[in-house]
């Protein structure tokens, strides 16, 4: 039995970048061997098995066989006989089908080493369209590979825009994608993930963005105050058409879908004309008296994506920077005054005292 290092750690290696995790292929080998050996078993799709001591991942060989026609039509064989360089073929990327062995010796039957060497993202063969996880796959490569000087080839955008369709897309495990999403967010580059994926023609699928051209500059400004997944996603969102769709479709964690609801009630603050008790309607859904801080982060991001996009303000949010504070320096005060009322009577006392001092705020007294 022969093993080979192979996928992400030994394209790390080559680049110069951390190494996350080892995966390993097993040549010459089948299950039997292998759990005789010790190695367990893991839940998935293939024959993987975690190494009894490292608990590293090591998946027998695959290759694919065409059974019927279109290019769902393979079987899967792991037998003994599978050579690596079959294994390797069926990957997604030249860079990620190189194989390492314990001497050290690579095998790189798809030039992998020269496109790494030539920064280039490029498939492996046409094996790539069987899984449309990897246009996302590529795009958040794009994104975390830019520091390095990496491009996506010219021939895979080509095959991305025209050989993955609508149905085939959609069918994705939500995860799956959102994961490449947030690992593109965290990224130097997060605006080449989006990017990729509109070059690809496959954007607007999950993601009804008006103008990319705006949500790149955006993110190119904000991203070097806003380090974090979340806010650099809740600034994304504020160009969302149709934020409900996203969320739905790509099952979004609540912290972020929370802090980009809040955004989107923060920019109709800012930008309508607003009555005293809209505004304090608008503080009860950015949850300003349960959640303070969060609110006044959610406001901060808000007037900063304001001013990024130069949007026309109906209220300055410096106004309502003024009211919170107000509001949250009188909260002893309007404790006090609610004392001893009963409780039918102290929500709409509370309404009340709130809005005077919205309105004082606003008139200035
Ligand atoms: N792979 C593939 N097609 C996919 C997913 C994975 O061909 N849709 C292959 C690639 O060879 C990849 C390897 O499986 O390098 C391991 O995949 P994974 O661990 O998901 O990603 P890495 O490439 O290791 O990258 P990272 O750790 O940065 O996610």
């Amino acid at each position: 039995m022969n093993v080979y290092l192979v996928g992400g750690a030994v394209r790390d290696e080559l680049i110069g970048r951390e190494i996350k995790e080892k995966d390993w292929v097993v040549v010459g080998s089948d299950e039997e061997d292998l759990l005789s050996k010790g190695f367990k078993k893991i839940n998935s799709k293939f024959p993987v098995f975690l190494h009894p001591e490292t608990k590293e991942e090591y998946a027998l060989a695959r290759k694919e066989k065409k059974v019927s026609p279109g290019h769902q039509g393979f079987k899967f064989i792991f037998d003994p006989s599978v050579k690596i360089e079959e294994d390797l073929k069926r990957r997604d990327f030249t860079m990620n089908a190189i194989a390492k062995k314990d001497n050290g010796e690579l095998i790189d039957p798809f030039a992998g080493v020269s496109d790494i060497n030539n920064k280039l993202i490029k498939h492996v063969s046409e094996f790539f369209i069987e899984d449309p996880l990897r246009v996302f796959r590529c795009a958040r490569f794009a994104a975390t590979l830019k520091s390095f000087g990496f491009k996506v080839s010219d021939e895979t955008i080509n095959l991305m825009q025209t050989k993955f369709s609508e149905g085939e897309f959609l069918s994705l495990s939500a995860e799956r994608v959102w994961t490449e999403t947030q690992k593109a967010l965290v990224s130097e580059y997060p605006e080449e993930y989006f990017s990729i994926l509109n070059k690809a023609d496959c954007l607007h699928y999950f993601f009804d963005l008006p103008d990319i051209k705006e949500v790149i500059e955006l993110i190119e400004h904000i991203k070097k105050k806003y380090v974090g997944d979340v806010e650099r996603w809740a600034a994304i969102c504020s160009f969302l058409i149709d934020q409900k769709k996203t969320n739905e479709l790509l099952k979004i964690p609540k912290k972020f879908s929370k802090l980009s609801e809040k955004i989107q009630e923060c920019i109709k603050l800012f930008t309508q004309k607003s009555s005293d008790s809209e505004i304090l309607d608008s503080l009860y859904k950015i949850s300003f008296f349960r959640e303070s801080s969060s609110a006044r982060k959610a406001m901060e991001l808000c007037d900063d994506l304001m001013k990024e996009k130069g949007s026309s303000l109906s209220l300055e949010p410096s106004l309502i920077l003024n009211i919170v504070t107000k509001l949250e320096k009188s909260k002893n005060e309007i404790n006090s005054s609610l004392k001893g009322m009963k409780d039918e009577d102290k929500k709409s006392k509370l309404t009340e005292l709130r809005l005077n001092i919205i309105r004082k705020t606003r008139t200035n007294l």
